[in-house]
């Protein structure tokens, strides 16, 4: 068991298969990019699948392949299938800017992925191509539903809210994901960003998100019990917009699969019978959940991080490459693990953002 000085148990591993992504939001990098690290720095896949299977035998029970973009990796599948073989076998996820995702969805299903987490801020392309510095709108929305067509449910969309940006289009994808059957959060601004360029007196927070969609939507609050580590606040979509966006009008997006199990229908709205989804917040600077926190991550080049704001990191490529022991790298993961902060301090004076930007922790 993984468990550290703060009686948290880390159940979910996050790994990142390369630090390297087609787009360029604005708020990840800079236009030109990263300093990439050396195709030779980065785990193998045999080095990534063994370092999962000691996870897994510590009681990881959720595995989440992250990037930049992990759908640029050549061996996906493979890399899939090897961890859906692993005993227990965990519950595999990827977090995807969804851009390859309507050619890869179908594979990484026979492969053994059970979800997918795509980033999607925006449903207007002029908005999305000003984001992301890449018109692929188009490709995202068609890899969305390849992926809902898969089968990789529930599709989770993760939008990143930016005054100025798009921060008055939330309600416009909230009604886009309840009808197509998506399950939308909405996450905080980190300061995970190289440009350094979050701001705390800007950064658009949950509250101000809740009370935007609650001008067009009635929400309650799921349990907070129920919410266990995810991080994300959840709520219910009681009722939604009126008549023209039922009826598809001009106001809305996108045509949802509305003919499926699950999606919103029509009539969900105008019933008012329970919930017609639900929307997620994550406020991860004004809410934090560092207290239930259960994630540990491995960087692309073999690094182990206990925290996406931790300012050390355990190398376990080297040991992994010198021909460590099981016994010895379990060993090592079990003490930087017991060596988890306690969490973020966002808000202290003496807050440092980590060298690494999120692109190259993985989300
Ligand atoms: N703060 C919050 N979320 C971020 N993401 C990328 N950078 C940040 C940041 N600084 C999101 C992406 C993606 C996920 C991996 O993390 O939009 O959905
Ligand atoms: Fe790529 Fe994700 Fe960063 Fe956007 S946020 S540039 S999709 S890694």
């Amino acid at each position: 068991m993984l468990a550290d000085a703060f009686g948290r148990v880390a159940t979910d591993l996050r790994i990142s298969l390369t630090d390297r992504c087609q787009l360029r939001c604005t708020y990840c990098m800079p236009a030109e990019g990263l300093k990439w690290l050396r195709k030779l720095d980065l785990l193998t896949d045999a080095e990534i699948v063994r370092l999962a299977g000691l996870f897994v035998t510590e009681g990881v029970r959720a595995i989440r392949l992250t990037g930049g973009e992990p759908t640029a990796h050549p061996r996906l599948p493979a890399i899939i299938a090897a961890l859906a073989a692993l005993t227990p076998r965990p519950e595999l996820s990827v977090t995807t800017n969804g851009v390859t995702l309507a050619a890869a969805a179908p594979a990484l299903a026979a492969a053994g992925l059970d979800r997918v987490n795509v980033s999607l801020d925006t449903l207007d392309r002029e908005t999305y191509r000003a984001l992301t510095r890449r018109d692929r709108l188009a490709d995202v929305l068609a890899g969305v539903a390849a992926a809902d067509a898969a089968g990789l449910r529930p599709v989770k969309i993760n939008a990143v809210l930016m005054r100025g940006v798009n921060l008055a289009e939330a309600p416009a994808l909230l009604e886009w994901a309840l009808r197509a059957g998506y399950q939308l959060r909405f996450i905080e601004h980190m300061p995970l960003d190289p440009q350094h360029g979050w701001n705390r007196a800007t950064m658009v927070t949950a509250e101000e998100i809740l009370a935007l969609l609650s001008e067009r939507f009635t929400l309650r609050a799921v349990e907070p019990g129920a919410r266990e580590s995810a991080p994300a606040e959840l709520f219910e979509v009681l009722d939604g917009p009126g008549a023209d966006a039922r009826a598809g009008g001009p106001g809305a997006v996108g045509g949802g699969a509305v003919d499926r199990p699950g999606a919103v229908g029509a009539g969900a709205w105008a019933g008012g019978s329970g919930a017609v989804g639900t929307v997620g917040v994550i406020g991860s600077v004004t809410r934090p959940f560092c207290r239930r926190c259960d994630r540990v991550r491995i960087t692309a080049d073999g690094q182990l991080r206990t925290c996406l704001f931790a300012r050390a990191e355990t190398d376990l490529r080297g040991p992994l490459r010198d021909g460590g022991s099981d016994a010895e790298l379990i060993a090592l993961i079990r003490a930087a693990v017991a060596g988890k902060q306690s969490g973020h301090a966002i808000g202290a004076a003496d807050f440092v953002q980590p060298e690494r930007p999120m692109s190259a922790i993985g989300g």
